[in-house]
């Protein structure tokens, strides 16, 4: 499998000289084209810092980061910002929608931003919003929609330029149950159809077994990893169970 990303002994220290807290202590972490993985913790343990890192929002005090063979530490701001718009998706807990933009719309701002052809776009809005349940909703603008069809619209944006990885933070934060599950189950489909590869960041047992992986951090290292075995009811399980033995202030 081809190597998206590369995490090499990162460490990330915030402070000064006199007071320095030192969040990430050494991580290193690959990942691989078609990953679904999910990242656990406690609340401080640094996921959100290290999400931050991974997709390039952030910098390490330490260590390096390669996307696609390329080492990221050193390059400019400009050349990263071009990198996030073409290379990256990004799934936010509160979605993220343009208010004054149709759903169809929002779905396609990436691509028009890109100057992509009208009608190509709108044949790639169609299709990801039918994977969504969207089709009919694609005209209504987000106050007329539900907040999980706002976080599966936000979703269809995130995938519609193909990118290498998609960075999602607590994405069913904002969700009950019915709609995570709806969302979740569709992101696991498309991830299962080879078309993404995402990283999720979530408090949540329930959402980390639709990954194919859990790696928890604690301490400022990733402590363990699991792997989702035949059934996704019995990785849920393994997943409260590691959270159990790792005491009470796992939220
Ligand atoms: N800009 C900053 N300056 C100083 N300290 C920071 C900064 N950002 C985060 N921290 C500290 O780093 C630690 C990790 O924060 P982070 O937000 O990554 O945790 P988290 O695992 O995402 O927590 P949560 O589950 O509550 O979202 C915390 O102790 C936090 O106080
Ligand atoms: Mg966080």
């Amino acid at each position: 499998m081809q190597k998206i990303l590369s995490l090499k002994n990162i460490e990330k220290n915030y402070g000064n000289k006199d007071y320095t807290t030192k969040v990430l202590k050494g991580i290193d972490l690959d990942i691989y084209a078609n990953d679904f993985i999910a990242i656990m913790g406690p609340s401080g343990s640094g996921k959100t810092t290290l999400l931050n890192i991974l997709s390039t929002i952030d910098k390490p005090t330490h260590g390096q980061l390669i996307l696609n063979g390329q080492d990221l530490t050193h390059i400019s701001n400009k050349v990263l910002s071009k990198i996030r718009r073409d290379q990256i998706g990004f799934i936010f807990q509160d979605y993220n929608l343009l208010d004054t933009m149709s759903l169809e719309d929002n779905i396609a701002l990436p691509l028009s931003l890109n100057g992509v052809a009208a009608g190509k776009i709108r044949e790639k809005v169609r299709e990801l919003a039918n994977l969504f349940g969207l089709t009919e909703h694609l005209k209504k603008y987000p106050y007329q929609l539900s907040g999980g069809q706002k976080q599966r619209g936000a979703t269809c944006r995130a995938l519609i330029t193909d990118p290498e990885i998609i960075f999602a933070d607590e994405p069913t934060g904002a969700l009950d149950s019915k709609a995570s599950r709806d969302l979740l189950e569709r992101l696991k489909l498309v991830n299962e159809r080879g078309q993404a590869t995402i990283l999720m960041v979530t408090h949540d047992a329930f959402s980390a077994s639709y990954a194919k992986e859990v790696y928890i951090l604690s301490d400022g290292r990733i402590q363990s990893r699991l792997t989702c075995g035949a059934s996704r009811k019995d990785f849920y399980d393994r997943i409260i169970d590691m959270q159990a033995s790792m005491g009470s202030d796992f939220a």
